[in-house]
C-alpha cells in the first residue's frame, strides 16, 4: 500500500489541499468500515502526505456520523506518524476573534454519541490521556503559523477545546458554563480523533481555525451566514498555507512524541494468554 507519514485531516471548508503534486486517491477498507472519503495522497514540498475531508469532500456527514475509527485506522494503515487536524471552531473568548488560529493543548468532552476506542471485546488498554495533543508537534505548528505573519490573523499558542455532540450549536446557558469553566474554542469532532490517534499511537494535534463568535457573545446575532462561510473560506486559504509551511518543518526535523509510545504501558490484557 502506499504510504506518508505526515496525515491531514480537513474540516469545514478545508475539502482538498491544491498544493499538492502527484496525487493518488486511495479507497481504504477497514474493520472499521469506510473512511469518510477516499484519501488524498500527494506531494508537498518534496514530503508524501494523506489528506482526507473529515465530513466528505462534499460535506454529506454530520459530525455524529463521522467513521472516527475508519478514518484513524486508515491514517495508520498509510504509515501515518504526525496528523494535523484543521477544524473550524467557535470562539468562547474575547480575544480569539474570527479568523484567528488557536493550537490547543486541552480538550473537555461534551460529547455522547461517540465510539472513541480501538479496544474492547477481550482487549483492556487504558492510554494516558493528560495532555491529549502531542506538544512536540503542536509547537512546530504554532512556530509555522507564527512565521507566516498571516493578516489578521492572532495566534493563540494554547486554549481548550470543547468538543459538543452537535450539530445544533450551543444554548446560551451552555455557551457561558464552558466560558465559566475557562474553555476558549468549541467544535464538534476533535477530541475522539484525539482519543484515537492517541490509541494508534499518531501524534494528533489541532488547527483550530476560529470562524465565530459562538452564542455568548453580543455580536453573535448579528452573525450572518454569509459572514460565517467569508471566514471559512479565507481560513481554508490561511490553513493550506500553514499546513505547508509545517509540513516542510515536519519533513526537515521530525520531532519524537510521546504518542509514538503511548500503548508501552496501556494494555491490561495478558495478550499471550489471550484464547
Ligand atoms: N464550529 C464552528 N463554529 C462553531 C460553534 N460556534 N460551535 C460549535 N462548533 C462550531
Amino acid at each position: 500500500m502506499a504510504q506518508a507519514s505526515i496525515g491531514i485531516i480537513g474540516g469545514s471548508g478545508l475539502y482538498k489541499m491544491d498544493a499538492l503534486k502527484d496525487v493518488e486517491e486511495v479507497h481504504i477498507q477497514t474493520p472499521f468500515g469506510s473512511p469518510s472519503d477516499a484519501l488524498i495522497l500527494g506531494t508537498l514540498d518534496g514530503t508524501r502526505v494523506a489528506f482526507l475531508a473529515r465530513h466528505g469532500r462534499n460535506h454529506t456527514l454530520l459530525p455524529s456520523e463521522l467513521p472516527f475509527r475508519a478514518n484513524i485506522y486508515a491514517m495508520k494503515q498509510l504509515g501515518v506518524k504526525y496528523l494535523i487536524s484543521a477544524s473550524a471552531v467557535g470562539s468562547l473568548k474575547e480575544e480569539a476573534k474570527p479568523l484567528d488560529m488557536v493550537v490547543p493543548d486541552q480538550f473537555i468532552d461534551r460529547t455522547k454519541n461517540r465510539i472513541s476506542t480501538f479496544f474492547g471485546e477481550g482487549i483492556v488498554a487504558h492510554i494516558a490521556f493528560g495532555d491529549p495533543i502531542c506538544k512536540n508537534l503542536a509547537a512546530v505548528l504554532a512556530d509555522a503559523i507564527a512565521s507566516l505573519n498571516l493578516p489578521d490573523v492572532t495566534l493563540h499558542r494554547s486554549g481548550t477545546y470543547v468538543c459538543m455532540e452537535g450539530p445544533a450549536f450551543s444554548t446560551k446557558a451552555e455557551s457561558n458554563l464552558y466560558r465559566s469553566w475557562g474553555a476558549t474554542i468549541i467544535g464538534m469532532t476533535n477530541l475522539p480523533e484525539a482519543k484515537l490517534a492517541r490509541e494508534a499511537e499518531i501524534a494528533y494535534s489541532t488547527l483550530a481555525l476560529v470562524t465565530d463568535y459562538d452564542c455568548w457573545h453580543p455580536d453573535h446575532d448579528s452573525v450572518t451566514v454569509e459572514l460565517v462561510i467569508g471566514n471559512l473560506l479565507r481560513n481554508a486559504v490561511n490553513a493550506q498555507k500553514v499546513i505547508q509551511e509545517t509540513v516542510r518543518r515536519l519533513s526537515e526535523n521530525p520531532p519524537t512524541s510521546e504518542a509514538h509510545s503511548a500503548l508501552q504501558y496501556a494494555i491490561l490484557t495478558q495478550l499471550d494468554k489471550a484464547p
